[in-house]
């Protein structure tokens, strides 16, 4: 088979296979590694401009990805996304298995993240890239979009690899406290929020759904000038989780 032909149907048939993850771009490529991502094909288009990519951004990936790429055409390559990174590099790797009685009834102090029912791929993305920067447990999602979306990887620069992410189609919280985040909530007071809670966002229009917020223990906001209605859901993520990370003892890595 031609290299155009069978690196295109490999990378076609990975994009709906849900076991496998399609890294568009340098920066996913490069978590996915960082992070022990078992890759089926590494692509690219120039070994050297790769190799100074990675001397100038990460220079301790340097060899992996000499030793692990495979160069093909521009042309090949341009046709293997929807938007072909400018940085002339994608991959394809295994998703990691997800335990999620395990992660739920982790004793680690750290919070889950629940997004229910998110709809915007590249919002998806920035709340697990700042999830796994704040050092939360996972990322849980309900609705039909698929966390492990390559948009939603590309928003996360390939960081699923570096906690668990998985669909949550019926959430169950374990011995954890379901704290709801929405606008409406009293005042966060990241020092009162319980490390193991299960921290939920709504979705971008709506907010978070009655039967959720029937369930919650708590509902808490983050206080906002008057006149504004809400934050970005990633936005409201990020200040949640790093207003309980910066309130706590570092909490060495996961
Ligand atoms: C774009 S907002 C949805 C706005 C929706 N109209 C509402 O009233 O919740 C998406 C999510 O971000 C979170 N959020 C946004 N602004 C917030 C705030 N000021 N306080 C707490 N949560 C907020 C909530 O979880 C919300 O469901």
């Amino acid at each position: 088979m031609s290299d155009l032909a069978d690196v295109a149907k490999q990378f076609r048939a990975a994009r709906s296979d849900p076991h496998l993850a399609v890294l568009e771009g340098f920066h996913a490529v490069k978590h996915a590694i960082r992070f022990g991502a078992a890759f089926l094909a590494l692509v690219g288009t120039d070994a050297d401009a790769a190799g100074r990519l990675a001397d100038a951004l990460a220079p301790d990936l340097r060899e992996r990805l000499a030793d692990n790429l495979r160069v093909v055409s521009p042309e090949t390559f341009a046709r293997l996304a929807p938007q072909p990174p400018t940085t002339g590099l994608m991959g394809i790797a295994r998703r990691p298995q997800v335990d999620l009685h395990a992660v739920l009834s982790s004793p680690e102090p750290r919070p889950v993240v629940l997004l229910e029912d998110p709809r915007n791929l590249g919002n998806i993305g920035a709340c697990i890239r700042v999830a796994a920067a704040a050092g939360a447990a996972a990322v849980l999602t309900t609705g039909a979009q698929d966390p492990w979306h390559p948009e939603a990887l590309r928003g996360a620069a390939g960081l699923h690899f570096a906690l668990p992410v998985a669909p949550f189609p019926e959430p169950t919280f374990h011995d954890r406290q379901l704290i709801a985040v929405a606008p409406d909530g009293d005042p966060f007071d990241p020092a009162q929020m319980p490390s193991r809670a299960m921290l939920a966002f709504g979705t971008e229009r709506h907010g978070i759904g009655d039967e959720l917020l029937a369930r919650a223990d708590d509902r808490v906001s983050i206080p906002m000038r008057p006149g504004v209605s809400s934050l970005n859901l990633a936005t409201s993520v990020a200040a949640i989780l790093f207003g309980w990370r910066l309130t706590r003892a570092a909490p060495g890595p996961p």
